[in-house]
């Protein structure tokens, strides 16, 4: 037909051209078919990175070596385990760790059925062609604290105010423990923050403001976890840790949050370079220092840019001055908050430094615009090889490809040695902050004991947020946990009459009490949630307080709170105050020091305001008005 219209001769060219385009067309199809066919291959049981017999370095570059581009990207995402859209996805995008937010439990949330779950999805992940397995993260802030029955030890805040490294390093350990018979890997823990404002919301999750007390106690922490007893093998990891977050978090300007819900969480750290450097890069130093495998980047902005974008604090300081050779982690959705659109975003984030992204949420879109940013020259391939490298580093520090589990019992998640170390961090966690005519320790000769207040029988308000929910629940409902009333009248015995009126209406107020204790303080509240202009009591338990006054001949005020309250107004009526912080599951660790079987040892780790007008704190204790403090830093009586 073409012979007819054409001619022969013009035909033969034509042939002979279509032929020698199929040869080009066919020669680069195979060169990239042979490409992607060789990465498709199933790498043989005795390749270099599988073998334990080879170095770290060795086996992370042999692994390299045999990844697609895809899998990079997929090593870098971090997902939201509800968020997985297939079970079959995790191995097909070789999706490199799932996280647990509070809300992402099982169906029926106990120990077994976490291990069976975590498990199941490291089990997916080793399915892939390179058999990679995943992180599995949760946080891990106070104790294994999504799991109901789990040890809850005091909120950071709480370990500050012990101002006890090996403390702090016992308790890691034995989060680490529980976490790990769940058969997690990665904690999102210690906070390395350091609150210069009470109003914030976050401020229980850090240790305190003093640069050089976070510094010691994060470098515990990191040790407690990373370094858990029952690690059999010595040369692994026993658990990932993750300082948090970096960095110039806790000192953001009220009213400055790029959240619309939020006054200060997510705000502008205002500090200087000298400043960040002096106060806040210290603890994350430290940390690195004592081993931290991955840090996790801040949702704050530091001049008019968000840390994730900031190349030079990612990359110059963190990785190449501190030398940290661990990943960076972004914090949740914190990469998308980027201006620019998810692909922009993605570019400077990565481009930053930032080597695992939280999306939490879309991984398929993150693996096509990073494959794209890559394709285009916006990303250098380099970049990728060096994020995946750090994120491998970890994976081979934990053993995971090797025989990675722990074999840690279900037994030790709310273990009787685990709630004895709780207990005694409670008492080693209480600050006197008043004693009048040596109200505290309780006498032997008072028989009859008041109690009143919104904390006094309540766990839910002792154990605070990040407890099976991320804003915690109000109430009687943790099972295993003791509540400080609970502790009182178990320590106190049949000897001593102890009644209990939550607002102090006793029935019989005729007769006055030896002792008054009111047990007050605030509702749980998790991040931006918490950022609260007035921080005070409210104003049932302040009434509560005064009823008590009338039916008792001391009254000794107990504050349970994420942060110091603005009490100046009432405390002069008080004979004895002591802060509790949120002490998590054993409310006896109370009692042991309200009785005086322990004697009070904590210390305020930040200081009291009098008034809100003093807020935010400076570094040296200084009131922004120049007024005096309540308490200073490190206040306590004995
Ligand atoms: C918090 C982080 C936490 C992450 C994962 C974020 O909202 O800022 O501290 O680790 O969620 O739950």
């Amino acid at each position: 037909m073409i012979k007819k219209i054409l001619g022969k001769k013009f035909a033969l060219v034509v042939f002979v051209l279509l032929g020698l385009l199929l040869v080009l067309i066919s020669l680069v199809g195979n060169f990239s078919i042979f490409k992607s066919e060789a990465a498709l291959v199933v790498p043989p049981l005795d390749a270099l990175y599988r073998l334990s017999s080879a170095s770290t370095e060795e086996r992370i570059q042999d692994l390299l070596s045999r990844m697609s581009l895809q899998e990079k990207i997929g090593q870098m995402a971090l997902v939201e385990k509800n968020s997985v859209q297939e079970r079959a996805d995790v191995a097909t995008y070789g999706i490199g760790a799932l996280l647990s937010g509070f809300g992402a439990k099982p169906e029926s949330n106990t120990g077994e059925a976490w291990a069976e779950m975590v498990g199941g999805f490291i089990a997916d992940s080793k399915t892939s062609r390179l058999g990679i397995p995943i992180l599995y993260g949760v946080d891990a802030i106070h104790g294994h604290s999504n799991v109901p029955g789990a040890t809850i030890f005091p909120h950071p805040i709480g370990l500050g105010a012990s101002g006890d490294a090996k403390l702090v390093e016992a308790v890691a350990q034995a989060t680490a423990v529980e976490i790990a018979a769940t058969k997690i890997n990665w904690t999102y823990s210690p906070t390395l923050d350091l609150p210069r404002d009470i109003r914030w919301g976050r401020t229980y999750e850090t240790f305190s403001d003093d640069s050089k007390l976070v510094a010691k106690l994060g470098a515990a922490y990191v040790r407690g976890s990373q370094n858990a007893v029952g690690n059999t093998d010595l040369d692994k990891l026993f658990m990932i840790s993750t300082p948090k977050h970096y960095v110039g978090i806790g000192g953001m300007v009220w009213g400055s949050s790029s959240n619309k819900n939020f006054k200060i969480d997510q705000g502008t750290t205002p500090s200087d370079e000298l400043e960040l450097r002096q106060e806040y890069l210290p603890p994350f130093k430290a940390a690195i220092d004592a081993g931290a495998m991955s840090v996790m980047v801040g949702l704050n902005t530091w001049g008019d840019t968000k840390l994730a974008a900031n190349r030079y604090l990612v990359t110059t300081v963190l990785k190449d001055e501190l030398q940290f050779t661990g990943f960076t982690v972004s914090d949740w959705y914190g990469v998308y908050e980027i201006p620019g659109g998810e692909y922009e975003a993605s570019v400077s984030a990565i481009n930053a430094g930032i080597d695992m992204v939280m999306l939490p949420f879309d991984y398929k879109s993150f693996v096509k615009n990073v494959e794209r940013a890559v394709k285009r020259g916006d990303i250098p391939q380099e970049r990728i090889d060096d994020a995946v490298s750090r994120i491998l580093r970890a994976k081979f520090a934990l053993g995971l490809f090797d025989d990675a589990d722990k074999h840690i019992s279900l037994d030790e998640i709310g273990s009787k040695g685990h709630r004895s170390l709780a207990r005694l961090a409670v008492a080693q966690s209480l600050v006197l902050l008043k004693n009048d005519a040596s109200v505290l320790p309780i006498k032997n000769s008072t028989k009859h004991i008041r109690v009143v207040g919104s904390a006094a029988d309540n766990v839910g308000r002792q154990v605070g947020a990040w407890t099976v929910e991320w804003q915690g629940i109000d109430g009687n409902w943790l099972p295993g946990s003791t509540s400080i009333l609970e502790g009182i009248k178990k320590r106190a015995g049949d000897s001593v009459k102890v009644e209990f009126e939550a607002g102090g209406n006793f029935v019989n107020s005729t007769e006055i009490a030896g002792l008054g204790i009111a047990i007050v303080g605030e509702k749980p509240y998790a991040e931006g949630w918490g950022d609260k202009e007035f921080p005070t009591l409210d104003s049932e338990d302040l009434k509560a307080i005064e009823k008590l006054q009338t039916v008792s001949k001391k009254v000794v005020v107990v504050v349970v709170s994420g942060r110091p309250l603005l009490i100046t107004n009432e405390i002069d009526t008080w004979d004895g105050l002591v802060m509790a912080w949120l002490p998590g599951s054993e409310g006896s660790g109370v009692a042991d020091v309200l009785f005086g079987d322990k004697t009070f040892t904590g210390s305020l780790p930040l200081p009291w305001p009098a008034y809100s007008q003093q807020l935010p704190i400076e570094a040296g204790g200084k009131t922004i008005d120049g007024t005096a403090l309540l308490f200073p830093r490190y206040f306590k009586l004995r």
